[in-house]
């Protein structure tokens, strides 16, 4: 077993860190610390949807929105969203939405957006993280929390939560999953690199097991800030 240049196990999450309720013109909101990723997330809304042909008129549209900041990474990203913040925007959207009970707003816009402040890899897992919490945050009536992490392989060995050092070693694989707790469904799967079908069913197993253990500090950080008898 090749030792991970972060001296982390194979199945050991980076350091999280959660704080809710950070941004007061929100609705709701989430700061999140994930190794070197920083995830500031924010809920605006339900609120009526303009122009009115997007309304839906048995549900809330969800518009989510995933953004890197300029100086979040060494060589400065452009402002302007590419395709990648488009499509990550576009499925993790499809996942909270499985996530909210976007039925009791009909022809209403929830608006919310998750900006990379700081990456390191696995930031549409932390974003969308960060995301799920910032809508419990504001007191949208949930059907579950979405719990994200990569599982996949760095320097040939099957892992959780790569890192950007993960993440660049020669034949790595990096799959987002993204699950519904507590049903347990998979509800975001995003792979990048080649995998044998044995390794696969391996690294979404692996994947799960991450998603609930992120699961646990997000319902911590909730109970924290909205205890049950307080
Ligand atoms: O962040 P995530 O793993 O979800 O997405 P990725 O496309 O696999 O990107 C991995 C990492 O590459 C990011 O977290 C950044 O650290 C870096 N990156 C970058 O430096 N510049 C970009 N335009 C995009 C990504």
């Amino acid at each position: 077993m090749t030792k991970r240049a972060n001296n982390r196990k194979n199945e050991e999450l980076r350091d999280i860190k959660i704080t809710l309720g950070v941004v007061e013109s929100a609705d709701g909101s989430c700061y999140l610390e994930w190794g070197k990723n920083i995830i500031l997330a924010t809920v605006h809304g339900p609120r009526q949807i303009f122009p009115k042909h997007l309304a839906n008129s048995e549900k809330a549209v969800i518009d989510y929105k995933y953004r890197m900041a300029p100086f979040s990474v060494t060589d400065r990203k452009s402002p302007v969203p590419g395709k990648r913040d488009k499509e990550i925007s576009l499925v993790s959207g499809y996942a909270l939405e499985s996530a909210i009970q976007t039925e009791k707003f009909p022809n209403t816009v929830i608006d919310i957006d998750a900006v990379v402040l700081s990456a390191d890899a696995g930031t549409r897992s932390a974003a969308l993280t960060a995301a799920s919490l910032a809508c419990a945050d504001a007191g949208l009536p949930m059907k579950g929390l979405v719990s994200v992490v990569a599982a996949g392989r760095a320097n040939g060995d099957l892992v959780w939560d790569l890192d950007k050092a993960d993440e660049d070693t020669e034949d790595a694989v990096d799959t987002a999953i993204g699950v519904l707790f507590p049903q347990k469904e998979i509800v975001l799967l995003q792979m990048d690199g080649f995998i044998n079908q044995k390794d696969w069913k391996k690294v979404i197993s692996m994947g799960i097991d991450a998603a609930e253990e992120v699961y646990k500090l997000q319902k911590k950080a909730l109970l924290e800030k909205y205890p049950v008898n307080g």
